[in-house]
């Protein structure tokens, strides 16, 4: 065993959370895996506004400028010197590439030299333990297992049975698009401006949805999947109108009937905003009643700040009577709270075997583990 590898008794523990996977730069102090002492955010959403999307090359580039100065505030904040750290976490998965080598690197030379362990950390496993964490000053108790877990982000859409916030067995997952990535491509048909997911968000609320609700993808009478590219394409249609062949449309006209009707878009984005957290609402209480011995429901993801998802979720945990773990606003995006959090429980986990600390050959990987 080296010292990186031994087990250090601290006061309390204080784990450094990097994290780089997309196109915010972030890091964190959080101490004895859930009072966060700082958690700084580098949104890079202005560099990529014009393109509509990520451009990775220009993510990971924007990673690299900022990744020092970053973790540098995030100590600060914190008032915690670096020689204070107990270890340094990174989330190493699912990501762009280019984008977690940047944190990766980071995080290794950070734990190299300061002779402590360093570990890797799914990102979609760490939107999990979102809603187990809570700012300084304040309190949070742990939750109680079994729980179900609901990961909704830009890139992913899963469920999950867990045992505790490490034991995580996904039971369900999106089959095409993921729940942020219809948000933002509807956003997008509608001429919202980049990130479209909040943008939807705010303009379903000026509205009232269309009288014919979209469709919900149910795929069968008891699966836990999800499929969103019917929505998405139900909205297109209601905002563009349906596409008609030459003899599609002579032979309507020739029935004298109206082409379908086209809506504005605040009432599409309502009616988007309503299907869309309906069919979250739908495959969650199908989990339920697979699940009745659930005592909790995780929650995490960019799309957990979604102001009709909060509102259906919180119905939906009164009506099961379940302890409801939605994330505060800041701990729903991308953050490295969530992260340090999450290793810190998983280096407690790994406490009684050895190596503690993960080898300085772990590197990133482009798919999640969950
Ligand atoms: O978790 P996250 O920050 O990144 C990934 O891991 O993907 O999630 C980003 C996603 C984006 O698709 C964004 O549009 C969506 O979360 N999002 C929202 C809202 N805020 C962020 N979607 C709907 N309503 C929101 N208020
Ligand atoms: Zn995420």
């Amino acid at each position: 065993m080296t010292h990186a590898d031994a087990p250090r008794s601290r006061p309390s523990d204080l784990v450094l959370g990097i994290e780089t996977s997309c196109d915010e730069t972030a890091a964190a102090v959080v101490e004895n895996a859930t009072i966060v002492r700082s958690n700084v955010i580098a949104s890079q959403h202005q560099l990529h506004a014009e393109y509509k999307g990520v451009v990775p090359e220009i993510a990971s580039r924007a990673h690299a400028e900022r990744i020092v100065p970053i973790v540098r505030e995030a100590l600060a904040l914190a008032g915690v010197d670096k020689s204070d750290l107990t270890a340094v976490a990174v989330g190493n998965r699912p990501g762009l590439i280019g984008s977690l080598l940047v944190g990766v690197a980071a995080a290794k030379a950070l734990a190299w030299t300061l002779n402590i362990p360093v570990i890797g950390v799914d990102h979609v496993h760490a939107h999990l333990v979102a809603g187990c964490i809570a700012p300084s000053g304040s309190t949070i108790a742990e939750p109680a297992f079994p729980a179900l877990g609901l990961v909704v982000s830009g890139g992913h859409t899963s469920l999950y049975f867990c045992r505790s916030l490490i034991e995580v067995q996904r039971i369900g997952a999106t089959i095409d698009d993921a729940i942020g990535e219809a948000y933002d491509k509807v956003a997008s048909v509608l001429g919202l401006p980049f990130p479209g997911g909040p943008n939807l968000d705010a303009l379903a609320r000026t509205a009232e949805p269309i009288a014919t609700p979209f469709p919900i993808a149910r795929i069968s009478p008891s699966s836990l999947d999800f499929s969103f590219s019917g929505l998405k394409t139900a909205a297109l249609y209601a905002f563009k109108g349906v596409p008609e062949t030459s003899l599609a449309r002579s032979k309507r006209e020739a029935r004298s009937q109206p082409p379908a009707p086209t809506y504005p878009a605040p009432r599409v984005a309502a009616a988007f905003q309503q299907a869309a957290a309906e069919t979250i609402v739908l495959k969650l209480s199908r989990a339920f009643d697979l699940h009745p011995e659930a005592r909790t429901l995780l929650v995490g993801g960019g799309v957990s700040a979604n102001s009709l998802l909060r509102h259906r979720l919180a119905a939906l945990a009164l009506e099961r009577a379940v302890e409801l773990r939605l994330p505060r606003l800041e701990y729903c995006l991308d953050n490295g709270a969530m992260i340090a959090a999450l290793g810190a429980r998983l280096l407690t986990a790994r406490a009684s075997s050895c190596p503690l600390s993960d080898p300085l050959t772990m590197t990133a990987t482009p798919t999640t583990a969950f």
